[in-house]
């Protein structure tokens, strides 16, 4: 017999950022954060888990190409997993012994893994969920967090949609540090978010290897951890349960800012930031401030890398996808059919020709798309 599991899992932004961590085993954060969950319509990693007695040994294949499953990470994901289908074959004899059995995981992506968009969290997310459905675990994703986690912290957020937190937890073995859902997609459905692909080469320092760098040389991420996230963490759950954008963009900005400020404070300094992804916050402050009072409508921030992503809601989409279409035209990613009915704004705010020009030159490809629901099971193999 063989049996067999298919899930899509989401790609996460966060607005508040995970960097820093107080264990690299366990990928025990130094402080809390919380992502936006993007829409799988658009983004997305599908993986099928399948085992059998005739499967010679564990494997895993991202779009075709073999991958090395050997590192602590994706190991520790399929150990925590085995041994809990292994808990319940031993409650119930008449249960096939799946935890016994090699398995085959089979993953694609349905965006170019290269972008530099946030892959593993949603790749993770996705192996975990696909086995979890597999052994038929009683888990909920809360559960699956924590061992979401183990593989990549950020994806621990990935197994929910909507808003979600990651909890900072106290304790030593990391039992307490996990993903909860801050508001469904539904509660604030019309969140969206462009990506303006600023590079598709590979990253030059890897998250894993920058945070630790920061946290042995940089002197604001300690004030960061403890005083800037723990406030910032508070506030940003109140704009999300009161819909509050014009809060909701200020500070996923500064916490983004913050973010990189850091990286600059490393020793080395570490530049995820080029030339376009300045462009790309010149263009959202000159958008923000043609506003009644300078209220933002819109929100850019950074990971660990150059590309911008730019949250706004729904009813601003030809004022915020509108400028930014008018700029970098018929790049890839417009022709979807949410790129289709964006209409190019006729102007651009004023005193914005040097980004007007970086960003023309500098964005590969835009991605349009919005908040939406955590991994839904799928019927294809
Ligand atoms: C800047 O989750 O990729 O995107 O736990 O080492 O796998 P590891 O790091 P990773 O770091 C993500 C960092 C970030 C911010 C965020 O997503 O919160």
């Amino acid at each position: 017999d063989v049996y067999r599991a298919s899930t899509y899992a989401p790609v996460n932004i966060a607005v508040i950022k995970y960097w820093g961590k107080r264990d690299s085993k366990l990928n025990l954060p130094s402080n809390a954060s919380l992502s936006v969950t993007l829409s799988q319509d658009d983004l997305r990693t599908h993986t099928t888990a399948s085992c059998s007695k005739d499967v010679a040994e564990d494997s895993l294949t991202l779009n075709n190409a073999f991958q090395d499953i050997s590192g602590a990470r994706t190991q520790a994901c399929l150990r925590e997993l085995r041994a809990l289908r292994q808990e319940m074959e031993e409650k119930d004899s008449s249960l096939p012994k799946l935890s016994a059995m090699k398995l085959k995981i089979v993953s694609e992506n349905n965006f170019p893994t290269a972008a530099g968009l946030a892959s593993s969290a949603a790749g993770f997310a996705a192996l975990v969920r696909a086995i979890a459905n597999l052994y038929q675990l009683p888990v909920s994703p809360t559960d699956l967090s924590r061992i979401a986690r183990q593989g990549s912290g950020s994806a621990c957020r990935s197994v929910l949609g909507g808003y979600v937190a990651w909890q900072k937890g106290e304790h030593a073995d990391g039992s307490d540090s996990v993903a909860y859902e801050v508001s469904p997609a539904s509660h604030w459905p019309d969140m969206r978010a462009i990506i303006l692909v600023a590079s598709a080469e590979k990253k030059d320092v890897s998250s894993t290897a920058g945070m630790q760098q920061t946290v042995a040389s940089s002197v604001l991420f300690q004030h960061r951890a403890d005083e800037v996230v723990p406030k910032r963490m508070k506030a940003m759950e109140k704009a999300i349960h009161n819909r509050d954008f014009e809060s909701f963009a200020v500070l996923t900005m500064k916490d983004s800012n913050n973010f990189h400020a850091c990286c600059l404070d490393t020793q080395p300094p570490i530049f995820y930031m080029n030339d376009t992804s300045k462009a790309a916050i010149r263009m959202c402050e000159a958008i923000n401030s043609t506003q009644p009072n300078e209220k933002p409508i819109c929100a850019y921030t950074f990971d660990a890398g150059p590309n911008a992503v730019v949250y706004y809601l729904a009813e601003h989409e030809d004022l915020v996808a509108g400028t930014f279409k008018a700029i970098v035209g018929d790049k890839t990613g417009w022709e979807g059919k949410r790129g289709q009915n964006i209409k190019v704004k006729s102007d651009v705010p004023e005193g914005t020709q040097a980004a007007v020009d970086l960003l023309k030159s500098g964005v590969s490809r835009v991605i349009l798309t919005s908040v939406g629901d955590g991994p839904r099971k799928t019927e294809e193999h």
